[in-house]
């Protein structure tokens, strides 16, 4: 089942990131639109403020404790690792990030290269359930929007653990379902169905709740765990990217891309449809080895 999912896996964005990259660029995750959802600012800028927003909130924002050794988790082509590095260029020494898709690693090292960063960071096809890193390597392991596709969350937290250093820290954001803990409690069948076909655009095995992420990040040895529920700030990146799919360079790279691609396109309402329901979640994760 996992080969064939990381098979799965790997083809989708093979065939997919250079068309994203050329229509919304660099970041292949959500934006972020204010606490409340509300703020009417563009979708890269969108971008940017998330990962902005979870280093703040993650308190990884002054020079005092910035990382010196990044890994990022699931980097597609590399938006986050090359722009964590920037920022942190004082302090960070490597940076290495991983992905299941060789047209993503060779796209990212490219870039790096690109921006003269060829020395400091490393990209690699690698599974983030067996990572090819020794224990105790990284101050910082950031994961965004990759943790819906592993198919043993628990395995995946505790490679995180394994490869950080004591004191580093685990920065996730993933995509999760609503909680089940309490009322309205356990999915009814048209949530079910609904994520079913979310999995199959999408190549996820499953998703979990914030609230099972949390047990699990706790089971594998983490402390100090915050965790937040950020749907509402995100919510409308859905909508924005719908828009921006009707173009003539959309419609074409779309039918170059092929089958999977095009079904992704067409399935974008999915997403939204799923945070109206409260079925969607977007949970954040920040906790300490
Ligand atoms: C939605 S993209 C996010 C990319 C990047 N984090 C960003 O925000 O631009 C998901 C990424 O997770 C990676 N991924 C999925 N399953 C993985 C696994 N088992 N091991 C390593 N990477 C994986 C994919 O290859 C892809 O790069």
């Amino acid at each position: 089942m996992s080969n064939q999912l990381y098979q799965q896996i790997q083809k989708f964005y093979d065939d997919s990131s250079l068309l994203w990259e050329g229509i919304w660029g660099e970041h292949m995750h959500h934006g972020y639109y204010g606490e409340d959802g509300q703020s009417k600012i563009n979708r890269r800028q969108a971008q940017i403020d998330l990962i902005e927003e979870l280093l703040s909130w993650s308190d990884v924002h002054t020079s005092k404790n910035a990382p010196q050794k990044i890994l990022d988790v699931g980097c597609g082509i590399g938006g986050s690792t090359l722009y964590l590095t920037q920022k942190f260029s004082q302090t960070v020494t490597n940076a290495h990030g991983i992905t299941l898709s060789p047209v993503q690693a060779s796209r990212a090292t490219e870039r790096a290269e690109e921006m003269n960063l060829g020395q400091k960071i490393k990209f690699e096809v690698a599974n983030a359930l067996e990572m090819p890193f020794a224990d105790n390597s990284f101050d910082l392991v950031w994961s965004l929007e990759s943790g819906e596709h592993m198919p043993d969350k628990g395995k995946f937290l505790q490679e995180c653990y394994r490869v950080l250093k004591p004191g580093g820290k685990l920065i996730l954001a993933t995509w999760c379902h609503r909680p089940t803990n309490f009322p309205p409690g356990e999915l009814t069948i048209e949530e079910r169905t609904h994520l079913e076909k979310i999995y199959q655009v999408y190549c996820l095995p499953y998703v979990i709740s914030l609230p099972e992420y949390e047990n699990i990040t706790r089971e594998c040895g983490f402390n100090n765990i915050c965790s937040d529920d950020w749907s509402k700030a995100v919510a409308p990146f859905w909508n924005v990217v719908i828009d921006s799919a009707i173009t003539p360079q959309a419609v074409i790279g779309l039918l170059k891309a092929g089958l999977p691609t095009i079904n992704a396109a067409l399935s974008l309402p999915l997403m939204s449809k799923g945070y109206g329901m409260g079925l969607i979640r977007f949970g954040v994760i920040c906790a300490i080895k």
